[in-house]
């Protein structure tokens, strides 16, 4: 196989960190690079395309893969060639009462636009102790969590939660039919010295793409992630794209929980979407003329909300409490001894540490997507470090 800087020398390279076989390794930087190369290409401003690619490389590098570069090629790329997506789009203030913030994101790229609510609603909390910034017209963010654990790195407690616009995915309990999407939110806090707190999740068992990613691997899902139409369990991940599985919210069956799940996915579709006047799941709007969801994502509605607790106790240390309260945690005996007591957050920290270091690991197939989409638009595909053929 050829390698993409034009080399044709296969050999034998070791096995990849994430010790799955057909795995491959990329650096960090290099990903990053050629991501945001690839936004440049399609028309994203430099600074604007590097926030998106750090943001999507994310998912890779800490291990939450379903939101990573597999949506590239599935997701926003097909998005803006659509216009879906406008990679020049400013988002236009609509209200401003200084510590609250509406704004038309005008369909700009949510990977950027995301982080520019937060980072707004940070500079503002600095004074306020509390700011929220509220847009309408967005489009997706890919992981919440990239966005809310930049803000706890400025010592402030950030909150951001994402509708799926119009998309309809998931079913009321009880209800026949599907009304609202995986709904994401993420909350993170500065943890001392340990690392932060970040609460990253969708409102459903798990997002679609962990379904998509066992189909398109051949393998069935656990039992608890999908249901029949009647609400019976089923393990086939087919059967979410063909009409006939539905995901469960978190908490999987109202006996255990599912109210909670679906209540907390309400929560979203409230403040991301009945705020700042964005589209929604339940909504008319959301079906074609034949009554058929469209499955479009369009109109999205994201609200980004920072608290500034040192800017509420001078004088206090905030740092030192939460060290204490993140460490505490940790220092819980644990059952198993091989297996710490961890919190949000800490995982995902760890697998970025380790694949900043040792290269972030992709699916054979997902490299192969990259080397494709370089050769078609003239770009070099960033280098193998490890697995394939370099
Ligand atoms: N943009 C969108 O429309 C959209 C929709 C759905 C999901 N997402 C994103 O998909 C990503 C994955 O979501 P998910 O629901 O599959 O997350 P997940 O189930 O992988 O993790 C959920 C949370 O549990 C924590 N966690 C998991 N295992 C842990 C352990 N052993 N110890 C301590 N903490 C642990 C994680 O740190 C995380 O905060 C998230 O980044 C989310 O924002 C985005």
């Amino acid at each position: 196989m050829p390698n993409p800087s034009g080399g044709h020398t296969p050999h034998a390279t070791p096995a990849s960190p994430s010790g799955r076989p057909d795995d491959v390794t990329v650096g960090y930087e290099a990903l990053v690079a050629f991501t945001a190369e690839v936004f440049g290409d399609r028309g994203v401003p430099a600074g604007r395309a590097r926030t998106a690619a750090e943001a999507l490389v994310y998912g890779d590098l800490t291990g939450l893969t379903s939101h990573g570069l597999t949506n590239l090629t599935r997701l926003y790329l097909p998005a803006m060639d659509d216009g879906r997506i406008d990679p020049l789009a400013e988002p236009e203030k609509v209200t401003d009462t200084g510590p609250a913030v509406l704004l038309d994101g005008r369909r700009s790229l949510g990977l950027w636009s995301a982080a520019e609510a937060l980072t707004l609603a940070a500079d503002r909390a600095e004074t306020t102790g509390i700011a929220m910034v509220t847009l309408r017209n967005a489009t997706h963010f890919g992981c919440a969590g990239f966005h809310t654990g930049r803000i706890a790195e400025r010592g402030m407690v950030a909150f951001l939660a994402s509708n799926c616009g119009g998309q309809r995915i998931l079913r009321p309990p009880g209800g026949r039919a599907a009304m609202l999407g995986t709904n994401p939110f993420s909350v993170a806090a500065p943890a001392g010295e340990h690392e932060p707190y970040i609460l990253d999740m969708s409102t459903s068992v798990v997002p679609t793409g962990r379904v998509r990613a066992a189909a398109r691997e051949g393998r069935p899902v656990p039992e608890g992630w999908l249901e029949d139409a009647e609400g019976r369990t089923v393990t086939d991940p087919h059967t979410l794209d063909e009409g006939t599985g539905y995901l469960r919210w978190l908490g999987g069956d109202p006996s255990t929980g599912a109210y909670k799940g679906y209540g907390l996915g309400l929560m979203v579709e409230v403040l991301a979407a009945l705020v700042p006047g964005a589209g929604f799941g339940p909504a008319p709007e959301a079906l074609d003329g034949d009554g058929r969801p469209t499955g479009r994502d369009d109109d999205i509605g994201i609200t980004a909300l920072v608290l500034a607790p040192g800017t509420l106790r001078p004088g206090q240390d905030v740092r030192a409490d939460a060290d204490g309260l993140f460490g505490s945690l940790l220092d819980c005996p644990p059952m198993d001894p091989a297996r710490p007591v961890s919190y949000p957050g800490r995982p995902e920290a760890a697998a970025a540490e380790r694949n900043r270091r040792d290269g972030v690991p992709l699916a054979a197939e997902r490299y192969e997507e990259l080397r494709t989409l370089a050769a078609e638009r003239g770009l070099d595909a960033p280098p193998l470090l490890t697995g394939g053929a370099r």
